[in-house]
């Protein structure tokens, strides 16, 4: 068995090994291990656990159920557990069999932090922002994204630079035919990402689309003034009669 040979020592790479580091006297023996090796000791699941949690920013509680203080660690009774072993079982598919066919010999594994960055679900803002514009509105969107970006500025869970919000806008504009919303997203980026010549830009043409030429003439000369080479904002301001 070559390849399971392999497909261990890939797995054991993948995690951080803390063999022989500590040892706990009284915390059982791992019981019901289906994915990790069966003979891995306590303390190196449970590093493997706090190295997951990390990637999900969540606690032990999300796949562990709890009761009166106590975790039963061998119970499987959260369906979020057994997601869980499907992606490491996926984790160790992509690690073990898909990335050696890159064509040559991969350096960078796959771990769980590589889709989830500290999220529970690795779902783009933008779709996060468009659900909850479809379902609650652009004002629940935006106090979405406020809550979003308090929570996780700087952390690489979410890009909370201008190209979300833009998308966003955009999106509404074009595909949802609502002028003021995107309007309102737009000027919500500029408030949270300042002098952004482009963004400006992007606001000047859904004004153009709403008739205001005031406010379009206003924006295209905001973003002629941060970026006073583009010919591009420098043409569309002329234009405006
Ligand atoms: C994202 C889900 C998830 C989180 C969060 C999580 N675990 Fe786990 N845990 C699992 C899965 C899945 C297994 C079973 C692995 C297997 O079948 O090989 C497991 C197994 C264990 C086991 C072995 C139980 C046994 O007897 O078989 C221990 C101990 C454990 N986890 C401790 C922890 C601790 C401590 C934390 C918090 C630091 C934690 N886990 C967080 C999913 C999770
Ligand atoms: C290749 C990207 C990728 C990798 C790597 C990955 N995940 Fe996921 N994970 C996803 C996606 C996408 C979803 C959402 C699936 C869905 O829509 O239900 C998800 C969902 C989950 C969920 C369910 C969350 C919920 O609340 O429903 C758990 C638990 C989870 N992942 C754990 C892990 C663990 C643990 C690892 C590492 C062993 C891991 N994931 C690695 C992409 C990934």
């Amino acid at each position: 068995m070559k390849h399971g040979a392999l497909f261990v020592v890939l797995l054991l790479s993948w995690m951080v090994s803390a063999s022989g580091r500590v040892t706990t006297a009284q915390a059982p023996d791992p019981r019901n291990l289906q994915v990790l090796p069966k003979n891995l000791s306590r303390n190196d699941v449970v590093q493997q656990m706090r190295v997951i949690a990390t990637a999900l920013g969540v606690r032990c509680d999300h796949c562990h159920m709890e009761q009166r203080g106590a975790f039963d660690y061998a119970a499987d009774d959260k369906e979020t557990k057994s997601v869980a072993r499907a992606m490491m079982r996926m984790t160790q598919e992509i690690n073990g069999r898909l990335l050696p066919r890159i064509g040559r010999v991969p350096s960078v594994m796959v771990e769980c932090a590589t889709c989830h960055r500290g999220a529970p679900r690795p779902e783009p803002l933008t779709n996060i922002l468009k659900d909850t514009v479809g379902r609650a509105g652009v004002p629940a969107a935006l106090l979405q994204y406020r809550q979003l970006r308090a929570k996780l500025y700087g952390r690489g869970t979410h890009d909370f630079g201008p190209p979300p919000l833009n998308i966003v806008a955009e999106w509404l504009a074009g595909d949802r035919n609502d002028v003021d919303g995107a309007i309102a997203v737009q000027s919500f980026n500029l408030e949270v990402n300042p002098d952004v010549a482009t963004s400006y830009s992007l606001l000047a043409i859904l004004y153009l689309q709403k008739g205001d030429k005031e406010r379009a003439r206003a924006s295209f000369s905001r973003a002629l003034a941060l970026d006073p080479t583009n010919e591009f904002y420098r043409a569309r301001l002329a234009s405006i009669k």
